[in-house]
């Protein structure tokens, strides 16, 4: 490890304007052409994403950047030159796990005392963690956050050229930063933020904490992003957002989802459309109806409703109904019959009782899911419903658990079972796993599919007929 390293730990700061990276790019690509020359090699970067395509889509940015200053990629970690964990906060579980990776790196770290490990994402947003980092995990050189996640290039320079140990975090940036480079994992579908931040908190939830507040990016940004990506030869895009029906109410001009979506499906060539996620109090009929007149919005709707009963709603601050979200339903698949529905479900939410739960599982029944994630609740420090009284035993929560998910596969098969026969349109996605003569990809609703095929039709739109299905996965033939 280097010696006599001086530790910097800034002041959290909030707002601060988008700055210059020009200078750091110059400087830091001559850094690397030395290396080059010296090593006959380019310098490597690896880079492990926990949590939601939000954390993702911000590590294709950051490979973007190292790209740009002539990084490689690598995935093998004793080969890397720089190391960056991108974290998750959701679950105890997704935490747990940084901290385990975050210790096997220090034998690396011992061999290789050039080695750069940088920390950011979720969790470094809390002080508590950043603290822990900064004083029993001195393999660590860097630690930035998601507001200060675009300084990258600089801190990078600031660790290798001064040597300093820098711990970095914005507690807030008031402005959406736009143009970064970007080295999607992709060549045909994408994922695209169309806005940041939640305002929603709800109780369980450290999101709100870790991303800060609501910001949308301004709709011609998004639409000539969108643009320069179906001239490139993409398919499918993905807009996110933790709760895309509020997009557009902080912009100047104000703009609704539903607008939005309709400008975008009027993109010339644009094959498919997905957005995630819906949030059930905001979302709206006529959202459901631009959905149903476009035939490039895919039919698939995410919509968590995380409880079935209206008093664990309300403790959770999810300001909707099960009747409220019956109804929506409900409009959804009459407007659009074919529709894939998915949901996110906790279990075990303080205060839940017997016959809450059973109201979940009757809802479940009820909305007749294509598929849900079900999560256990876990406590996160910080948020209001880790000081609630009630909280429910582990055991409860396990057996209510197994309760749920056996219903949930089980109408996933049933969902499956009513494709086979069907004809469908499947974006080829990839080689199916561990089989080099099988590929898979998504139906526009959103189904996985198996089929014989091979490799060059990766990334094309092909029909496939359907005849077997599983709870989780389809398989047919190409036609
Ligand atoms: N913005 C999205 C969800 C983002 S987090 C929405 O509101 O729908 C993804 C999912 O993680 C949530 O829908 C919820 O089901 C789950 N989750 C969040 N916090 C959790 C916690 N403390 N314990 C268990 N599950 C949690
Ligand atoms: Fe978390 Fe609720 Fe915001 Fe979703 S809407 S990110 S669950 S606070
Ligand atoms: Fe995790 Fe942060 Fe996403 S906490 S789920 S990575 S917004």
């Amino acid at each position: 490890m280097k010696k006599n390293k001086r530790e910097v730990v800034s002041a959290t700061r909030v707002g601060e304007e988008w700055f210059e990276q020009q200078p750091y790019i110059d400087r830091m690509r001559q850094v690397n052409e030395d290396f080059f020359k010296k090593t006959g090699r380019k310098k490597k970067v690896l880079i492990n994403t926990w949590g939601c395509q939000m954390n993702e889509n911000d590590s294709e940015k950051m490979l973007g950047m190292l790209n740009n200053l002539g990084y490689e990629e690598t995935d093998k970690k004793e080969e890397a030159d720089l190391i960056i964990f991108n974290t998750c906060l959701i679950r105890e579980n997704a935490e747990l796990k940084v901290y385990g990776n975050i210790g096997a790196l220090k034998p690396l770290k011992e061999k290789n005392p050039n080695l750069v490990i940088g920390i950011c994402g979720c969790m470094m947003q809390k002080e508590h963690i950043r603290k822990k980092l900064l004083e029993k995990y001195k393999q660590v050189d860097l630690v930035f956050g998601t507001h200060n996640y675009h300084t990258l290039l600089q801190l990078i320079e600031r660790v290798e050229d001064h040597n300093e140990r820098i711990f970095d975090v914005w507690d807030d940036n008031k402005k959406v930063v736009e143009n970064l480079p970007i080295h999607r994992k992709f060549e045909f579908k994408a994922f695209l933020d169309i806005m940041y931040g939640c305002n929603n908190f709800c109780t369980y939830c450290v999101v709100p904490y870790t991303r800060g507040r609501e910001k949308s990016r301004e709709v011609a940004d998004i639409i000539s992003e969108i643009k320069t990506l179906v001239s490139n030869g993409y398919k499918e895009i993905t807009l996110l957002g933790q709760n895309v029906n509020s997009y557009g109410k902080n912009l100047e001009n104000p703009i609704t989802f539903s607008d939005l979506l309709d400008q975008i499906a009027n993109i010339e060539n644009l094959d498919r459309i997905r957005f995630m996620t819906s949030h059930p109090k905001d979302i709206s009929v006529e959202l459901l109806e631009i959905m149903a007149k476009h035939n490039n919005i895919c039919n698939q709707l995410h919509l968590p409703i995380q409880s079935g009963s209206n008093k664990i709603l309300k403790a959770m601050n999810r300001r909707y109904t099960r009747e409220h979200y019956l109804e929506m339903v409900q409009k959804a698949k009459e407007l659009m019959p074919d529709i894939t529905l998915t949901t996110d479900l906790i279990v075990g939410f303080p205060g839940e009782t017997e016959e809450d739960f059973e109201e979940t599982l009757e809802l479940v029944k009820t909305v007749e899911y294509d598929s849900a994630f079900m999560f256990l609740y876990s406590v996160r420090e910080g948020t209001p419903a880790a000081e609630m009284e009630n909280q429910v035993p582990d055991d409860i929560k396990h057996e209510r658990f197994d309760r749920l998910v056996e219903i949930v596969n089980d109408l996933a098969r049933k969902s499956n079972l009513k494709q086979i026969g069907r004809e469908v349109e499947v974006l080829v996605e990839g080689l199916s796993k561990n089989r080099e003569d099988i590929l898979s990809g998504r139906t526009k609703t959103h189904k996985l599919i198996h089929f014989p095929g091979t490799e060059e039709l990766i990334g094309q739109v092909v029909k496939v007929k359907i005849n077997e299905a599983k709870s989780f996965n389809l398989s047919g033939e190409l036609i």
